[in-house]
């Protein structure tokens, strides 16, 4: 395979787009986020990467609080809105039409309309240069109840999306099933070894 090394650049496939929220001033907004993950289990934990202008990185710093608001491929249009506009400058919630809701903690608001909300505390706040990396331990999560099968959020159901960075530039939905996970790889394990049970 012939190869072409393109420097040391931030490209990860495939990436979420999601809305995180906070009270800023005591007022709730949200913004698109992609470099966003989990970062553990045991506890639960996640981090989001924030560049310091965010005006929704403000109201992480004022309450110690954040959501993660997994949209679905219907709010395609407010996902990408949200992460066009700032906070500073206009009101998204009504822009969006978004019905906010509490859970938990005080001031992480989450949206009604997203099939499922996490609710965080900021645990640690690292500086890796462009951006702050808040990692946050996930408090709570709240789903829609249609989207849950044996009361587990369903990505089918969900319906969440991707975004595919340029040139692609594109949102997009999951694709086709190509293999069971923790399954598939069961072919290639020769017998009798690798028998630990697998997760992430
Ligand atoms: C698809 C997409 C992904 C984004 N990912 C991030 C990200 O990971 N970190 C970040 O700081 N900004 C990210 N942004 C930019 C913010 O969402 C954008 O600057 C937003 O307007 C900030 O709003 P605020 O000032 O109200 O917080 C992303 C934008 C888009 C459209």
């Amino acid at each position: 395979m012939s190869k072409v090394a393109i420097g040391a650049r931030t490209l990860l496939y495939p990436l979420p787009a999601v809305l995180v929220g906070a009270d800023v001033d005591g007022k709730p907004n949200f913004s698109t986020y992609a470099w966003c993950g989990i970062a553990g289990s045991k506890p639960p934990m996640l981090t989001v990467a924030f560049q310091r202008k965010r005006h929704t990185f403000k109201g992480v710093k004022q309450n110690g609080t954040y959501s993660v608001n997994i949209p679905s491929a219907e709010l395609v249009r407010e996902t990408d809105y949200c992460g066009l506009v700032s906070g500073r400058d206009t009101d998204k919630v009504a822009d969006c039409k978004f019905s906010v809701f509490y859970g938990k903690l005080a001031n992480a608001p989450l949206i009604s309309e997203c099939p499922v909300n996490i609710e965080c505390s900021v645990v640690h706040v690292l500086d890796v240069g462009s951006h702050d990396l808040v990692v946050g331990r996930i408090e709570e999560v709240h789903a829609t109840e249609s989207c849950l099968t044996d009361g587990r959020p369903d990505a089918v159901k969900m319906d969440p999306f991707l975004w595919a960075m340029p040139p692609v530039n594109r949102y997009c939905r999951f694709g086709e099933p190509i293999g069971e996970a923790f399954r598939v790889g069961e072919q290639l394990k020769a017998k009798g070894k690798g028998k630990g049970k697998a997760e992430p």
